[in-house]
């Protein structure tokens, strides 16, 4: 299986990825339990697919670490040479504090080591405070290891509109932003996209697929109780629609995507990636992999063969009209952890 050419992207002028990212806070727990050696097995699978970008954290549990090990493997198996294919997006998310350059350099080596990496591709960094403003010192000593070779790219995730402009102003070099957006939580079209399109900053998105509510295997189903989800994703996610307008709102928002997906021989997951695929600034969506308990690489591979005119998505009008402003209910993209 070859993915279609409009797969990949040029996220920097050095890198190039794929545009439907494998993310892996599936790996960390509440999710199932993940066998380390099908993992990487899986792993595997996802990257001789095309599926060669990953999303990951510090605190994803395994997840750095399965990296290093999909790493050595494939090394072992092809060639160090052929690790130029893999592009490993990881995050830091520190606890409060202050914001020395050893501390920041300590993190950036752990994961470097966990990763077998000597460069990180990207760093995603999140903030809990806005009211502490020494993420702008964390900031000021990611730029420094970025000019001395440790990281490549520095970006965010989950910072709002507002504090993208403070980091922008600031001078810091941020080429992406990491945050939810989905058919039902459309915040960042408010004021974010606009914001990075006009500097040159692309948006990763998470949660388009809800955690797999919007999928076929949920239209029409009763309303979940919270103990009855398999995953906190999941859960997480069934929060959000109640925030949004609630379950049977969603109900006919999965009607309304499952005759566009007919229409297009396609299913309503893929028409949820490419909604988002096709928005301004956005680069890539991210979508959760349960590696060794569930894929759908099949399925996720066909978004490149689909093709959306805007025309088609104007049917969920109707129901998005029903649906309650996240901007006022939640805020700016990122709010939700603050
Ligand atoms: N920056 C942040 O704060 C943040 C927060 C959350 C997530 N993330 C990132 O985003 C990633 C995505 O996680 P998420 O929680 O938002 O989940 P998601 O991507 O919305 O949903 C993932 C789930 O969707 C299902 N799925 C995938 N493809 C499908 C298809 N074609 N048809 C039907 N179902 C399909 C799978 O369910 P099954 O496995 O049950 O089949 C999968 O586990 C995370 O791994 C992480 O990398 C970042």
């Amino acid at each position: 299986m070859t993915l279609a050419e409009n797969a990949r992207f040029a996220f920097t002028p050095d890198l190039t990825i794929c545009r439907v990212l494998n993310g892996m806070w599936q790996v960390s727990g509440g999710h199932g339990r993940i066998d380390p050696t099908a993992a990487v097995a899986t792993m595997f699978a996802y990257h001789d697919a095309g599926f060669t970008t990953w999303d990951l954290a510090d605190h994803y549990g395994p997840a750095e670490d399965l990296i290093g090990a999909f790493r050595r493997q494939l090394a072992a198996r092809h060639g160090e040479a052929r690790l130029g294919e893999i592009q490993a997006f990881t995050k830091w998310v520190p606890h409060p504090g202050a914001m020395t350059r050893r501390f920041v350099e300590d993190a950036i080596d752990v994961s470097l080591r966990r990763m077998g990496v000597d460069r990180l591709d990207l760093l995603q960094f999140h903030w809990w405070d806005y009211g502490d403003r020494r993420y702008l010192d964390a900031l000021k000593h990611l730029a420094d290891l970025c000019d001395e070779g440790k990281i490549r790219h520095i970006a965010l995730t989950n910072f709002d509109t507002e504090r993208l402009a403070v980091i922008v102003d600031y001078g810091i070099r941020i080429v992406s932003n990491q945050v939810q957006y989905s058919l039902v939580d459309q915040r960042p079209a408010a004021r974010m996209a606009a914001f990075c399109a006009a500097h040159g900053i692309t948006l990763l998105t998470y949660g388009t697929l809800l955690g797999g509510l919007l999928s076929e295997a949920w239209l029409g189903r009763a309303e979940p109780s919270r103990g009855s989800l398999a995953t906190i994703s999941q859960q997480k996610y069934k929060n959000m629609i109640d925030a949004w307008g609630g379950w049977a709102l969603f109900q006919q928002m999965l009607s309304a995507l499952k005759g566009i997906a007919d229409e297009h021989g396609a299913t309503i997951a893929t028409v949820g990636l490419r909604g988002m695929l096709d928005r301004p600034a956005v680069s890539g969506v991210i979508v959760g992999a349960r590696l060794g308990l569930a894929d759908h690489i099949a399925d996720n591979s066909r978004v490149f063969d689909l093709t959306l005119p805007p025309d088609d998505l104007a049917a969920l009008e109707p129901v998005l009209a029903q649906s309650r402003d996240l901007m006022q209910v939640i805020g700016d993209c990122g709010d939700e952890y603050r």
